[in-house]
């Protein structure tokens, strides 16, 4: 088997690999101080380290692969193995032993490259390690994982009593924090809308209305439409804010608490979260989910009890981030009223 990223490969061990190995076991040992170092007690300990290497050549499994970067260099494992023999209860490990290779990222993208394939038949991975492993408890927490076992001074260290714990994580949770992970490493920004933005909105209002709204418009760009949404804005009924990525809007939300005096009142005193747009090429990203949130929060600091909108073809996407079907019906635009209690 061989699995890849941008990053590192997977791969089953070959013969070249015990060189290194051995290397591991007998010179570059720091690892061997936190991966269940009650583990290893004597020389033998590290012979058998290697005969066991050494069988993977006969009988290869994908429950051990080796970790390779994309230049060639093997620099650690990941394995699995079942908690007490439980099948139901699959459990994944790692090690990076070269200190030179730390610190690179490596772990993080093996482990989850590793996860990402064995969730193709699973919905929860665990993972172990004993509270002195801070490293280890860092990356099981970076992707996602929460404790949910945890035995109080099972494994001795150094003459120091630590407590056994292990992890969980579901496919689902697994899959939120990679996607906050990578919406946090790229430059994102939510800012107030100014004048300047006013072409880029009208165009992501023209797209929004005929693509996804399946509206004729009489002019396009909406430029009075746009105008009228900018007055609403300047008067301090509404709200509108753009999502940048790298820069440049990608999507905006509109939103307000009803008011008598304001153009649309369904509820009195109700955030209303009155458009939402995200770019095409942009959706699937998790962004929605920021702006959606960004609004819920600023509308929070209005105090308002519950916040609502309607909705026809994005109904899944608002069940999804905790808002629920009232069954009603706007009588404003006859679309689907879903709230969510603040
Ligand atoms: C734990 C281990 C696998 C991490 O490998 P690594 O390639 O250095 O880790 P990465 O560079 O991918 O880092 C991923 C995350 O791990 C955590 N981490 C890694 N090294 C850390 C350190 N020195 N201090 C704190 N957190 C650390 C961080 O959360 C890090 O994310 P960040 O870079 O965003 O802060 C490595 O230290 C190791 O092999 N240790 C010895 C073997 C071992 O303990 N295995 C686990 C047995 S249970």
């Amino acid at each position: 088997m061989l699995l890849k990223n941008d990053k590192i490969m997977l791969r089953h061990f070959k013969s070249e690999d015990i060189e290194k190995h051995i290397d591991w076991v007998t010179v570059e040992t720091e690892w061997k101080e936190w991966d269940a170092p009650w583990e290893w007690l004597s020389e033998a300990d590290d012979i058998d380290y290697i005969e066991r290497r050494k069988s993977l050549l006969d009988k290869p499994t994908n429950s051990r692969l080796m970790i390779e970067t994309l230049a060639g260099e093997l620099v650690g494992e990941v394995n699995s193995y079942y908690i007490d023999g439980d099948c139901e209860k699959l459990a994944v490990g790692i090690g990076i032993p070269p200190l030179s290779a730390r610190r690179k990222g490596h772990a993080y993208a093996a482990l989850t490259l590793f996860m990402e394939h064995l969730f193709k038949t699973r919905d929860v991975l665990y993972t172990q390690t004993w509270s002195g492993n801070m490293r280890m408890i860092a990356l099981a927490e970076k992707i996602g994982f929460k404790e949910v076992r945890r035995l109080k001074d099972l494994r001795e260290v150094n003459g120091e009593k630590y407590d056994g714990l292990t992890f969980a994580v579901t496919k689902a949770e697994f899959d939120e924090k990679r996607k906050l992970l990578m919406i946090k490493q790229q430059n994102i920004e939510i800012k107030k809308f100014t004048d300047v933005d006013f072409d880029a909105f009208a165009q992501m209002v023209a797209v929004c209305w005929v693509e996804d709204y399946k509206e004729t418009l009489y002019e396009n760009p909406p430029i009075r439409m746009c105008n009228r949404m900018i007055q609403s804005v300047k008067d301090g009924f509404t709200y509108l804010d753009l999502l940048h990525l790298d820069g440049n809007p990608i999507g905006f939300v509109m939103y307000q608490v009803d008011h008598p005096e304001s153009d649309w009142c369904e509820k009195e005193g109700f955030g209303f979260i009155r458009e939402m747009y995200i770019r095409k090429d942009q959706r699937k990203h998790g962004y929605g989910k920021i702006l959606a949130n960004h609004a819920e929060n600023e509308l929070k600091k209005l105090l308002v009890p519950h916040i609502y909108l309607t909705s026809d073809d994005a109904i899944e996407f608002w069940l999804s981030v905790g808002y629920v079907d009232t069954g009603e019906i706007s009588k404003f635009n006859g679309g689907k009223i879903l709230i969510k209690e603040v």
